[in-house]
């Protein structure tokens, strides 16, 4: 195998608000980078991950303040349960630092100081509302008053939570401060701006939003923006706040979204510091262009905004380089609906860690990863069936079919592996292919290709049954072989998903005595290898265990108050209440909402194979591929169509319905058919152009 060029790569995530526990939605994004970087760092290439929390802001504040401590107690606090958190999940991060940290105060005045001599910062004067009780200006967050249009009490200064409608705080009937609950007054003063509306940016800006700094998707959205126009961005805060005062500007802060992207230079320097690293060889926009470094930040859909407009033009004009990249995700759901505290699915990580073990979630989160800016749901059935199904039927199965034979039979010993007649060769050729899988970041795709994998090794273990050899004289030799093969495989299905399982990768390794296993790795097997005897690698998912944990969940938490956005009120990875409008609650009469016409994911799929049914009269076997993965469903349409017919063609099916269990085999799905008294079941089949795995909607 050629060695490849090492690449030097900087990787970030979005820096969590420390005022709040991190959650599952949150956690959709850290696995995501998480399987990225690791996977990096098995390429070989130099790969950094840094991180921080993000700590300053009103509502830090004010939480500290309520809580009868200093902000620096709180974020204080607040660090040490989120590293518990990330590290229970086993997010690598190479550095976790804090946005309230020297190295951001310092980073932050230079771009500042640098953005003012480029003529980009203004100081002009503003009026706001003002709580007098308390002195301070107050964030549209923490102004309530009645909705002007639908007239909801006690709505947010930014947008009802009723009507969904968006609006100034000061359209707000009866306006009161959240915080002392005093009648706000209007008040003037001094506010710095970052001049976007200067015509250089926005230039600069339509250049550089496009694939492949950012995804198609956000790409079209970024157009919409800016076609739009952009205004000039108030990166000023009054005292009192918590944040870094402007220098020369007494009484003044920089914003919290002027200094949280600013963490990720802070964090990265003090890594920097600590690795010996060259800081400059990537953030300075010469040497990083010499240099060819990489920057990627993975960011949720909802904060596109700051790291595709205001952070390239920030770094842009301080004489920084831009990032290579800016990878955005979609929302959780659970069960198909927004995350909520009353069905208990405002799960915490620290709740999850207390009932499952992460790399399930790990694991069930990649096989639903895409490079796009869709929401993922997390089923919990889908979850139980999947994880049971890949991990333990497939994956783990192999291990614990073969590793007895081997201690048993032959001391512990592999042996040699047969020339013919194995999957090994098309499992090491795979390699390449599940690489580029995850360097797209089409996990879900990599995914799959590996479970097909560990379909063709349980096939050959099936196929030579070791447990009947075991039993007949003379098949000592061969039965040695079976099992070198079996475990031989089920190295590699390790290593590809060592990314994902990176813990149960460090079991396998210590139980094939074989060092961290590289990606380079697959192009080598193991023979006459002496290894470990097997130990019990991962249990199965209890459904039980994931009702504790609901229950858990349920009412005990409450959502952590929602961050001050600019024209966004969704929380980081999470579709929350405020996110959209409520959709109008569906009839008894048997209408549905739109909501819950969503939850159905209807996909276009192509019929690879179909068969008769030994023993059925109304049924066919259907092999169904949606565009890369198959799925077998049973469908009651024996009466209108010959197997024959069906191959090649395609239709509908429900690609979400819970796996059933039928007395033929397990039913991945429905294909929808059209039938009544006339006739039928009819198939339906998509217009010309439709391809398998699009989204009916
Ligand atoms: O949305 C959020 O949760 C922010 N705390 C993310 C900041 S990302 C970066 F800019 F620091
Ligand atoms: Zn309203």
């Amino acid at each position: 195998m050629s060695t490849l060029p090492k690449r030097r790569i900087l990787v970030t995530s979005a820096l969590p608000y420390a005022n709040g526990a991190i959650h599952l939605g949150h956690l959709v994004e850290y696995i995501q980078t998480d399987i990225w970087v690791r996977f990096q760092k098995m390429r070989g290439h130099e790969c950094w991950y840094a991180c921080a929390d993000d700590t300053h802001g009103t509502p830090i504040m004010l939480r500290a303040e309520k809580e009868g401590i200093t902000p620096e107690q709180l974020i204080a606090r607040v660090w040490h349960e989120h590293k518990r958190d990330f590290d229970g999940f086993l997010i690598g991060f190479d550095h976790y630092g804090s946005t309230n940290s020297e190295e951001t105060r310092l980073h932050a005045h230079a771009i500042y100081a640098r953005l003012k001599a480029a003529g980009l910062i203004e100081v002009r004067a503003i009026e706001q509302f003002f709580d007098p009780v308390k002195q301070m200006f107050l964030p549209d967050r923490f102004i309530k008053g009645e909705c002007p249009k639908c007239h909801a009490k006690d709505q947010y200064g930014d947008a009802c939570e009723v009507c969904g409608a968006a609006y100034q705080p000061t359209d707000l009937i009866e306006p009161y401060s959240a915080v002392s609950g005093a009648k706000p007054v209007r008040k003037r003063s001094d506010h710095f701006f970052f001049r976007l509306s200067d015509p250089q940016l926005a230039e600069f800006l339509r250049d550089w939003t496009r694939p492949p700094h950012v995804q198609a998707e956000a790409a079209n959205k970024l157009k919409e923006w800016l076609d739009a126009g952009l205004t000039d961005w108030d990166i000023s805060r009054d005292a009192p706040y918590f944040g870094f005062e402007i220098p020369d500007a007494p009484g003044k802060y920089f914003y919290v979204w002027l200094d949280a992207p600013i963490g990720y230079l802070g964090s990265f320097q003090a890594l920097a510091e600590r690795e010996g690293l060259d800081f400059d060889a990537y953030w300075d926009a010469t040497r990083a262009a010499a240099e060819g470094t990489e920057v990627y930040h993975f960011i949720g859909k909802d904060i596109l905004y700051f790291h595709a407009l205001f952070w390239p033009a920030m770094l842009r004009y301080a004489g920084l380089r831009t990032p290579t990249g800016v990878f955005c995700h979609g929302f959780l759901t659970v069960n198909g609906q927004k995350m909520s505290k009353s069905r208990g699915t405002f799960i915490t990580a620290e709740s999850y860690l207390r009932h499952l073990n992460p790399e399930w979630l790990r694991y069930y989160f990649a096989a639903k990863l895409t490079p796009t800016l869709e929401d993922i749901d997390l089923n919990f059935d889908d979850f139980v069936a999947r994880v049971n199904s890949d991990l333990i039927g497939k994956f783990v199965n192999i291990a614990s079919r073969a590793a007895g034979f081997i201690h048993k039979r032959f001391d512990g010993r592999l042996g040699d592996l047969p020339p013919h007649d194995t999957p090994l060769p098309a499992m090491q050729a795979a390699a390449e292919a599940i690489a580029a899988y995850y360097e797209a970041r089409e996990y879900g795709k990599a995914v799959r290709e590996i479970m097909n994998l560990a379909d063709l090794a349980n096939q050959y273990v099936d196929q030579y049954k070791p447990w009947e050899m075991a039993k007949q004289p003379g098949q000592e030799a061969k039965l040695h072989q079976v099992c070198t093969v079996a475990i031989n495989a089920f190295r590699l299905l390790t290593l590809y998903l060592k990314p994902v399982l990176p813990r149960l990768a460090t079991q396998v390794e210590a139980f094939l005595n074989i060092p961290p296993l590289a990606w380079a790795d697959s192009g080598q097997l193991l023979t006459e290898h002496l290894i470990q005897p097997y130990q019990h690698l991962m249990t199965r998912v209890d459904p039980k265990a994931v009702d504790a944990m609901l229950a858990d969940n349920r009412d005990s938490l409450m959502p952590p108050p929602a961050p001050v956005r600019h024209g966004e009120h969704q929380q980081h990875g999470v579709v929350t209440k405020s996110a959209e409008p409520t959709p109008p609650p569906s009839s008894a009469k048997g209408l549905i909402n739109i909501d819950e016409f969503g939850r159905i994911d209807l996909r276009v799929a192509r019929i690879v194979e179909a068969e008769h049914v030994a023993g059925a009269d109304k049924l066919l076997k259907l092999t169904l591929d949606l565009g890369g993965e198959r799925r077998t469903v049973f469908a009651g349409i024996k009466s209108t169509y010959t197997p024959e017919s069906l191959v090649g063609r395609l239709t509908v099916m429900v690609a979400n319905l819970t796996p059933r269990k039928m007395k033929f085999g397990v039913s991945e799905g429905m294909v929808l058919a059209a039938s009544d008294e006339r006739g039928g079941p009819f198939l339906l089949t998509p217009d010309s152009g439709a391809e398998p795995g699009m989204r009916i909607k």
